[in-house]
């Protein structure tokens, strides 16, 4: 049912935790299966310096926030927010169809922190 790279992802998620001093979080959530994921991320001038999560869900919420971390970490601010929830199911080599709305928490929850850091810029 799950890619390898989903498998693998969710025995060993990277870049799960939080970040102390962060300069951004969102946290986004499913009504339906009641998962919850947070994004954290450290800005450098407009990069994204690091970015780490905290999720209570499933396994391919736990692979998505950790690949969508990877995906967004080095990455300007603008470059990071294009990064969509097709990209994140993409680079899990594509997630089962019942799925798929768990790639949506991960891109959601990017923005949602970036938003926050915006929020808190001006
Ligand atoms: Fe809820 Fe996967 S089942 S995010």
């Amino acid at each position: 049912m799950y890619s390898e790279k989903v498998i693998e992802l969710f025995r060993n998620p990277r870049n799960m935790g939080e970040i102390e001093n962060r300069d951004g979080v969102g946290t986004v959530g499913n009504p339906i299966c009641g998962d919850l994921m947070t994004i954290y991320i450290k800005v450098d001038g407009d990069r994204l310096k690091d970015v780490k999560f905290k999720t209570f869900g499933c396994a391919a919420a736990i692979a998505t926030s950790s690949m969508i971390t990877e995906l967004a970490k080095g990455k300007t601010i603008e470059e990071a927010l294009q990064i969509t929830r097709d990209d994140v199911a993409e680079e899990l080599d594509g997630l089962p169809p019942i799925k798929m709305h768990c790639s949506n928490l991960a891109a959601d929850g990017l923005h949602a922190a970036i938003e926050d850091y915006k929020r808190k810029k001006e």
